[in-house]
């Protein structure tokens, strides 16, 4: 599954999901563009693991809920390389709380980053994309924007907004070779997860028939799989990472 030349952008690339997404793709042989918004340290490490593999990596700031900080950061990577080839829009945040106290930024905040700034890296790509003829586009979702979950309105509804976003847009490229899939990972542990009590964490475990965690390689793998010539003919679908939690 060679990704040789090919220039992938993965968004919130310098930990957790995305972390491992991008020294995937790098290890697959392709040249990674490191987005970060606020760890360029954290960043760097993740490119430098990608050199030390032996592929090609760079870091680039921009915040994905900045649409014209975004958009900018996008054409000076056009410019730069003359190509995208490969999207991960991975970039997420949680502002949890119950709907009845959710103040209105919570809920702004996190379709913003996590819904509007997948639409805005497509568009950004989308172009380029169709006139190379061949493009891959992942968005992580979740199982939550599948089944939803108490406490978790405004996650829940960006991410199942993003199974809306995938499905038009494997729609609207498909006849430029560009396809669009998703990932909805379950319970992975990384940051995003990882100060949850210990009884909320057994409690989620219990409902994992494979009875154990995912890890954010186990995301990884479902998206080099999905940027991959063997997923050339899979467009608008969704691979559920989850140890068996939805069975979708
Ligand atoms: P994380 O919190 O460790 O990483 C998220 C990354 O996104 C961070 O690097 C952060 O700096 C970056 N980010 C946040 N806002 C950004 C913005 N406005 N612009 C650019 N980058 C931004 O979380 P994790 O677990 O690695 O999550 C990655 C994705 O996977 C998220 O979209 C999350 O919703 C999704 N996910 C995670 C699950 C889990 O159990 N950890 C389960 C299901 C989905």
């Amino acid at each position: 599954m060679s990704l040789q030349g090919k220039i992938a952008v993965v968004t919130g690339a310098s930990r957790g999901i995305g972390r491992a997404v991008a020294l995937r793709l790098g290890s697959m042989g392709a040249q990674v563009l490191v987005n970060y918004v606020s760890r360029p340290d954290a960043a760097r490490e993740v490119a430098a693991a990608i050199n030390q593999a032996g592929a090609q990596a760079e870091i680039c700031a921009f915040n994905v809920a900045d649409t014209e900080a975004t958009t900018a950061a996008f054409k000076k990577i056009l410019d730069d390389h003359g190509r995208i080839d490969i999207l991960v829009n991975n970039a997420g945040i949680t502002r949890d709380g119950l709907l009845v106290k959710m103040e209105e930024n919570r809920w702004d905040e996190v379709l913003a980053t996590n819904l509007k700034g997948a639409f805005t890296c497509t568009k950004a790509v989308s172009r380029a994309m169709m006139k190379q003829r061949w493009g891959r586009i992942v968005n992580i979702s979740s199982v939550i924007g599948f089944v939803g979950n108490a406490g978790q309105a405004n996650y829940a509804a960006a991410k199942a907004g993003l199974i809306g976003l995938t499905r038009s847009m494997a729609r609207e490229l498909a006849a430029r070779n560009i396809t669009v899939n998703g990932v909805a990972p379950g319970f992975i542990l990384t940051d995003m997860t990882k100060n949850l009590s210990a009884t909320i964490s057994e409690k989620i475990r219990s409902e994992i028939p494979l009875g154990v965690l995912g890890t954010a390689e186990d995301v990884a793998g479902a998206v080099a799989y999905l940027v991959s010539d063997d997923a050339r003919y899979v467009t608008g679908q969704f691979i559920h990472v989850n140890g068996g939690m939805y069975m979708g």
